[in-house]
């Protein structure tokens, strides 16, 4: 039997299968864009292989796009005959009843098998990666460093892509809160590899949570010369370079990075529109002309306002439709959303109560509507992590929440929140005057005047 670069074994006669895999693996570990070329070569040595069917599965999942969830089906239906027909080993086994359970949208039992391969097998790296992702968007921070801490002591640095598990628990540190661990392990990890891009943006995130913006913009321009033949994810780091300077109030170089490195061609990948969508919505708050940026986004926005695969991309596509005044696509989508929280799945639960709401009172927000959205959002301002994505990335409803308040006239409701804001980042001057404001509209005008002071 052959194996991967791991050792760990692949059912296939084809040492040319096993080389090609083995070669999908590690470019999808280092983001790297060969990925889909190296699994074709797979397939093409060996059509039967049965982990290539699944990987190609779980690859298809990984867009978000409806048409391509069915083809995911195919490919598992795929591997079961190559299974039946030619056996696999249990850890085989356990990744095709993981993409049979993503494809009834049941993440969360994708992941427990996952999780029940790397107890096995920590050097799994597929496994490694894709719990890591839902995990990301199901279950936060701690489930993420609780499943890097299980496999960290099975991996040294004589193991191949031992940094790419540094940077997987650097970020997994950095979103439980601990980012001294975090910065430890990603910088680390590109000591021995520039081009780990997961560990860089790993440490870019501690730089964010920590209000450290010249260091997290130095951190960024020393290594953005090792992106180049990188992934779409690059676009993403690009997008937390932006962060800091929207922090220094640097709009003009925000708006460049934004024309130039994350959106410089309109696309159709959820994560490229939620770094740009997530990015015009802050400079709206901070009273920037954003040209017709937004309209660019909605027609983006309008192809896919029926997905409905992952809440924390819709609500992102929410905004563009929102903020551009499509009505009728943004109705279309709510209705949609309805429908979709019904069903089965994780993303159905979520949508249905985090979900439909907050793209509800996106729309709200953007008609005027404040009293409307901030009644909607404030009962769920303990509850936006269930979308998903990072503390960083979520941090636009914290302040879409803030800002709704504030416009509906609800400044008790906004002191207290803007006060929980301050005290987290006290670095943040935007903050501080939405605090002043809400100090205000109170009626406590020297607080006020304090918060204008920490302001400046
Ligand atoms: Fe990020």
């Amino acid at each position: 039997m052959a194996e991967d670069y791991q050792g760990l074994e692949l059912t296939t006669e084809s040492a040319a299968a096993a080389a090609a895999y083995s070669h999908c693996l590690r470019g999808y570990m280092g983001y790297q864009t060969d990925v889909g070329a190296h699994l074709k070569a797979t397939l093409a040595a060996d059509g039967d292989m049965p982990m290539a069917l699944i990987t190609r599965g779980y690859f298809f999942h990984l867009f978000s796009i409806p048409a391509l969830e069915r083809k995911a089906a195919e490919s598992a239906r795929s591997a079961q005959a190559a299974i039946a027909a030619r056996g696999a080993t249990q850890r085989e086994h356990w990744h095709l009843a993981a993409l049979q359970a993503w494809n009834v949208g049941d993440m969360a039992g994708a992941t427990d098998w996952w999780e029940q391969i790397l107890l096995h097998h920590p050097h799994d790296v597929m496994a490694v990666r894709l719990s890591h992702f839902t995990h990301f968007y199901l279950h936060g921070g701690g489930a993420m460093r609780q499943s890097s801490n299980r496999i960290l002591p099975a991996w040294d640095e004589n193991r191949p892509d031992y940094g790419f598990i540094l940077g997987i628990s650097a970020f997994s540190h950095e979103e439980a809160g601990d980012y001294a661990a975090a910065a430890a392990a990603g910088k680390r990890a590109v000591e021995i590899n520039p081009k780990d891009i997961w560990a860089t943006h790993a440490v870019a995130h501690v730089y964010e949570m920590q209000g450290r913006q010249d260091e997290g913009i130095a951190w960024l321009d020393g290594l953005s010369g090792q992106w180049a033949a990188l992934n779409n994810f690059r676009f993403h780091t690009w997008w937390h370079k932006a962060m800091y300077h929207l922090e220094k109030a640097q709009h003009d170089t925000v708006l460049d990075l934004y024309d130039r490195q994350f959106w410089a061609e309109p696309s159709e990948e959820y994560l490229d529109f939620t770094n740009a969508a997530a990015m015009l919505w802050r400079l709206d708050y901070r009273g920037v002309d954003v040209g017709q940026r937004w309209s660019v986004l909605a027609d983006v926005a309008e192809r896919h306002n029926r997905d409905a695969i992952l809440a924390f991309a819709d609500a992102h596509y929410m905004m563009a439709l929102a903020k551009d005044g499509r009505q009728a696509a943004a109705q279309a989508m709510l209705d949609n959303l309805a429908e979709t929280a019904q069903g089965k799945g994780d993303q159905a639960r979520v949508t249905a109560a985090v979900g439909l709401p907050v793209c509800r009172a996106t729309l709200a927000l953007c008609q005027g509507k404040a009293g409307e959205a901030a009644d909607i959002l404030l009962p769920l301002r303990d509850h936006i992590w269930r979308l998903g994505g990072s503390h960083a990335q979520r941090d636009v409803w914290a302040q879409m929440i803030c800002r709704s308040l504030l416009e509906a006239g609800r400044f008790e409701d906004a002191r207290g929140l803007l006060a929980q804001r301050t005290a987290m980042k006290n670095n943040s001057p935007m903050s501080w005057r939405w605090y002043a404001e809400a100090l205000d509209g109170c009626g406590d005008s020297a607080g006020a005047a304090a918060a204008r002071q920490n302001a400046a």
